[in-house]
């Protein structure tokens, strides 16, 4: 999603739709009204006469009108001026994106820039718009035979006064970061049939190539070599190879601590031995999400090119029932030496997650963040707004709550009081891998805990908010703005 930005006035647009916000009540931005002075007072006029309140997200699309250059005219509803911010910016961008696809226009030109929002820039503004933008104008059609050839929608950003510096790149900031979703998006929504271990392996490799990264693969041999005995446990009943991938981002000092990003990489999770119910289980396609929002979080930075390092690791395999399958009660054990009793092999994401905890040691990051879709206990918890967010550390818990503010990609922050652990003791290993029903988001992070204390570390539990069910299933490339936004604050380019 390439946009671009146009200065001037914007009656004298030449464009397919030209966007302009109202807000409630019947009041015009600047923008509508340099618009309404060309059409010798339509604009009010209709606002007047009650057909535009200016509600936020309403929208009213024009046709042509005599003085205005544009072929449509879009009136955006922005709500009362009192309450618009960043979360009313970008809903209004998305409906008016969704109400410019039911439209004839094949490009549109948003007036957004100079609204004024409490404390922020027209380059803030501008990362708002694409983000949001990119966002609403996303669309997973690749595996449908007709209907892939579906006319996309240019967007542009206007500016009323000269060329801005700041708003362009503003642009280019959200440019990447829809970017990063938009890939984010894609794995999640492809089937396990074709988004495999090896399909993010193959995925990685070419975004290495794209960005100028280093990325290595490991295969079943190397993780043997590496005793990741959790890890292989879990991918003995699957005839999928298992993939475990490091993706480095260097764009800052060579000496500089990397953040790494640990993301959850299961492309299928029937739960093994110790099967789910077969209803919506087409959903645990997007077990993966984790992963998809490391590859997407580090395609979004490496566009940027941010001044940091950062460095992304994924244990990918299928979670499947099998005859070589491991079974409840088999006992392992991780890199880190600890062994751990399987109580339940759909417990399975803790498993991968805990040796890719302990194989990241080698970088000595700054901080550790892991991404997982891992308890239906956190959809309970948060339902679809918030993720769960657990850490060892405060000040990074503090960094990650703000950039989730900041992005509207928010999390929650959920305890890992050392009370928690006596659910996950086990007779005849050093830990069991479940904690029972109660509290169950919380004990699968204080699992994880006992391979995270010799670095910072977060943890994120995003099982309720990676993908939408229902009639408007897919992904939601979930936390991909909150980690973006995370690194780009690290970087001081926020
Ligand atoms: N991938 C699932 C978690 C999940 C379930 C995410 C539903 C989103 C929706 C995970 O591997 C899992 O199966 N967790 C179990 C753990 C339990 C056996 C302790 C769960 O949450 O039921
Ligand atoms: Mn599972
Ligand atoms: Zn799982």
């Amino acid at each position: 999603m390439e946009f671009s930005t146009k200065a001037g006035t914007p009656e004298k647009q030449k464009a397919g739709c030209v966007v302009i916000g109202i807000f409630e009540p019947r009041r015009l931005s600047d923008a509508a009204t340099a618009l309404d002075r060309a059409a010798q007072g339509r604009i009010k006029a209709i606002v007047r006469q009650g057909d535009f309140e200016g509600k936020l997200t309403s929208t009213l699309l024009l046709p042509a009108i005599e003085g205005i250059a544009a072929r449509r005219v879009l009136l955006l509803g922005l709500g009362k001026p009192a309450e618009f911010g960043a979360r009313q910016l970008r809903d209004a961008v998305r409906a008016a994106v969704r109400a410019l696809g039911e439209s004839g226009a094949e490009d549109a030109l948003f007036y957004v820039a100079e609204l004024h929002v409490q404390g922020r820039s027209a380059g803030w503004n501008a990362l708002q718009f694409a983000t949001a933008a990119g966002d609403a104008s996303y669309r997973f059609d690749a595996l449908k035979s007709k209907n892939n050839q579906r006319r996309r929608l240019r967007l542009g950003l206007g500016v009323m006064g000269k060329p801005n510096r700041a708003v362009a790149a503003g642009l280019a900031q959200g440019s990447a970061l829809a970017h990063g979703m938009s890939l984010a998006k894609d794995l999640g929504n492809l089937p396990s049939n074709i988004c495999t271990p090896s399909y993010l392996a193959r995925t990685a490799t070419e975004l290495a190539k794209q960005y100028k990264l280093r990325c290595q693969v490991l295969d079943h041999a190397e993780m043997e070599k590496l005793r990741m005995g959790a890890l292989l446990a879990v991918t003995k009943g699957s005839r999928e190879p298992p993939k475990f991938i490091v993706l480095h981002y260097q764009g800052g000092d060579k000496k500089a601590k990397p953040i790494a990003l640990v993301g959850k990489g299961i492309t299928f999770d029937t739960g093994g031995i110790s099967i789910k119910p077969s209803a919506e289980m087409d959903e645990m396609k997007y077990d993966m999400s984790g992963a998809g929002s490391v590859l997407g979080t580090i395609k979004a930075v490496a566009q940027m090119e941010l001044p940091i390092n950062v460095v992304g690791v994924i244990p990918s395999c299928e979670n499947m029932p099998d005859g070589t399958a491991i079974k409840p009660g088999d006992i392992v054990t991780s890199m880190s030496g600890q062994t751990i009793e399987i109580l339940n092999t759909d417990a399975e994401g803790r498993l991968i997650l805990c040796d890719a905890l302990t194989y990241v040691e080698r970088f000595e990051p700054a901080a550790v963040i892991d991404i997982a879709t891992l308890t239906g206990a956190c959809v309970i918890a948060l339902g679809a707004v918030a993720s769960g967010l657990y850490a060892n550390d405060e000040q990074l818990a503090e960094h990650l709550l703000a950039a989730g503010q900041e992005s509207g990609d928010r999390a929650w922050r959920m305890p890992l009081w050392d009370d928690y652990q006596e659910q996950i003791k086990s007779p005849f290993a050093d830990m069991a891998n479940i904690g029972g029903r109660p509290a169950g988001s919380v004990t699968a992070a204080c699992f994880l805990a006992r391979f995270t204390e010799n670095y910072r570390w977060a943890h994120l539990d995003i099982a309720g908010t990676a993908w939408r069910s229902g009639k408007d299933k897919g992904s939601t490339a979930r936390p991909v703005p909150m980690l973006t936004t995370f690194l780009m604050q690290r970087a001081g380019v926020l």
